[in-house]
């Protein structure tokens, strides 16, 4: 009997553990991770405000950009001129990282890191071979090298030319509301020969109007969402369609941080669905000084089809299980979406309302993220079952990104005006170096392994790679998907970039490779690069780094055939 039960012990301590979700802290960003973005199969950039942050460039300076090596979880130092604080960015058609805007530092932050006016910033990330980054620098040379105009808190979209949109933002330091809008969009490179193309929907939008959320739709226009409004901008023509308004007066943009995305584009038709959660249902007149942390945020997400049946029908409302100000949404290679971070109430911005929680306008973090699936029946959507909690608060400055080994990369929170350590007892949250993965449960199970995959892919081709799917997960026709992704570029509840568009494919009847068709043009996936992910049943593979179309600078001429 006793050695029965020592046995069923023994047995019971080596099993190996059911898969599952789990945090994972996995080292420093040595930065505050307040903006990310991947710029190679392992390597993840991070921008913070120049400041005081702990990371010292090789010649002893404040750094205020760090480079992350997901392979051995560590940052090194990038050294910039101007300050990336609040800036955005994404990838052009040629693989090149840019970042735009940015902030004027203080004048105690300039002494302390020599950092320039960042708001007519451009920095750029050529395309590192390197896997640890070794002699990949960030190019910047503010004199011949910069925006039209000043920016702080724009956001981005990569056009089908392959060339970036900037979008809004505002001029100079502003405490909450955008008091000093940039009602404009320009280009990088520059079109009109670089003159700014103003925007009567950014006037309307005012003061809940920054960091816009912006997506590139399949048929090249581009859908725009600020406070509780929405448009389709025709770039080629230059003019704005208004669409529907928020329901039930939701606002998603800074300061009110909700978010959207724009949920998996699919063939053969390519319908664009929109998705925006949380924020806050505040009217955007109210005096800052009635503004609370302790205000609760929104559970509301709204969810509109961009086609004239889904116009027609309207936002279709649901609720995530708690309320979030600036939460992140992140896409999944399964189609999923992943939520997560944010605050369960109050605002966006550092010290700026009536009631704080020491320096922050937000409280309440929320520790567990939510699973969104979209194909599932309104109301069936979301769940957090089976989802972790950690117990490191995401909220003001913080960043999220899918990586190319298809888990979830978290770094930031910063609700104070430089980097601040809150003592114990004290109200408020101290500065976060502390990056943690989410990692979904295929992470430690055996997972597909892609090879041969080419490293460009033109539109509308049909490619093959090779696939090693394990032992015992059974691929069949419908169990298998395969998802091009572009990982977007996180800052301030927002993935400017961010999209998943399925392809077509045939799986040999080995299963050892797949025959996979490519995007049939560069406006359903604009020209950059991307990742590659397969999904047999609950295991995703890990990304492989393609280039979509040529690889040449923007701006590119369309290809492929129209849809
Ligand atoms: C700049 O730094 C020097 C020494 O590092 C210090 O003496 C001075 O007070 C600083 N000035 C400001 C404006 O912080
Ligand atoms: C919007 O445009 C009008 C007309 O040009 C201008 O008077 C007004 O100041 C603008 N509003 C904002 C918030 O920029
Ligand atoms: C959107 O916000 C504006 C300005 O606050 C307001 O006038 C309008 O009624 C709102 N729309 C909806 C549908 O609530
Ligand atoms: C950080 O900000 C506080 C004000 O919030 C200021 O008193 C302090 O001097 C700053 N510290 C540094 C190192 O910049
Ligand atoms: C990509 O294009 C941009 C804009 O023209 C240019 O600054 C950058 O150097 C290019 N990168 C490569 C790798 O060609």
């Amino acid at each position: 009997m006793r050695t029965a039960s020592l046995l069923l012990l023994a047995s019971l301590a080596v099993a190996a553990p059911a898969a599952k979700w789990e945090f994972v802290e996995v080292g420093s960003s040595g930065v505050i991770g307040l903006e990310s973005i991947v710029v190679s199969p392992t390597l993840v950039i991070f921008f913070d405000r120049a400041t005081n942050d702990p990371l010292r460039t090789p010649n002893g300076k404040v750094a205020w950009g760090s480079l992350f090596d997901l392979e051995t979880n560590t940052a090194t130092a990038l050294e910039l001129i101007t300050d990336s604080f609040c800036a955005s960015g994404a990838m052009l058609s040629n693989g090149t990282m840019v970042s735009v805007g940015g902030n004027t530092p203080a004048a105690a932050d300039l002494n302390q890191t020599g950092a320039y006016d960042g708001r007519m910033g451009i920095r750029l990330f050529e395309p590192c071979a390197s896997p640890s980054g070794a002699g990949c620098t960030i190019f910047e040379d503010p004199q011949t090298l910069h925006l039209a105009t000043t920016r702080w808190y724009t956001s981005t979209v990569r056009l089908f030319d392959g060339s970036l949109m900037i979008i809004g933002g505002v001029h100079e330091d502003i405490p909450f509301y955008n008091t000093d809008p940039v009602n404009s969009f320009e280009f990088f490179p520059p079109k009109d020969n670089g003159v700014p193309r103003d925007s009567p929907f950014l006037n309307r939008t005012v003061p809940v109007n920054l960091f816009p959320r912006g997506f590139a739709l399949p048929d090249g226009t581009v859908f725009i969402l600020a406070n509780n409004q929405t448009i389709i901008y025709d770039v080629e023509s230059n003019t704005e369609t208004p669409l529907l308004d928020l329901p039930n007066g939701q606002r998603v943009s800074n300061p009110f941080d909700g978010t959207a995305t724009m949920l998996p584009l699919s063939p053969p038709d390519y319908i664009p669905e929109i998705l925006a959660c949380g924020g806050s249902m505040k009217s955007d007149t109210t005096p800052v000084e009635d503004l609370s942390s302790q205000d609760p945020a929104t559970s509301q997400c709204a969810r509109l089809t961009l086609s004239p049946a889904g116009l027609a029908q309207g936002w279709q409302v649901e609720h995530m299980p708690q309320g979030r100000m600036m939460p992140e949404m992140v896409l999944l290679p399964n189609g999923q979406v992943l939520i997560t971070n944010g605050a369960g109430t109050g605002y966006a911005a550092v010290q700026s309302i009536g009631v704080t929680t020491g320096q922050s306008n937000a409280d309440h973090p929320v520790f567990t993220p939510v699973l969104y699936d979209p194909s599932a029946p309104l109301g069936q959507r979301m769940t957090q079952e089976g989802l972790p909690t950690t117990n490191i608060p995401r909220m003001y400055h913080s960043s999220v990104t899918l990586t190319p080994k298809g888990n979830i990369l978290i770094a930031g929170n910063n609700p104070n005006a430089n980097f601040t350590i809150v003592p114990p007892g004290e109200p408020g949250f101290s500065s976060e170096l502390r990056v943690e993965t989410l990692n979904p449960p295929f992470i430690s199970m055996p997972r597909p392994v892609l090879s041969n995959v080419p490293s460009k892919i033109a539109f509308n081709q049909h490619f093959t790679m090779d696939i090693d799917i394990p032992a015992g997960v059974s691929a069949t026709a419908s169990n298998v998907k395969v998802a091009l992704m572009d990982l977007g570029f996180s800052t301030h509840a927002f993935h400017s970039t961010e999209r998943l568009v399925f392809m077509d494919f045939t799986l040999a009847s080995n299963k050892r490779s797949l025959t996979v068709l490519s995007p049939p043009n560069n406006r359903v996936y604009p020209p950059g690069p991307a990742f590659i992910f397969v999904t047999v049943g609950d295991t995703t593979s890990e990304g492989a780094h393609v280039m979509v179309g040529s690889g040449a600078s923007p701006p590119v001429p369309d290809q492929g055939v129209p849809l």
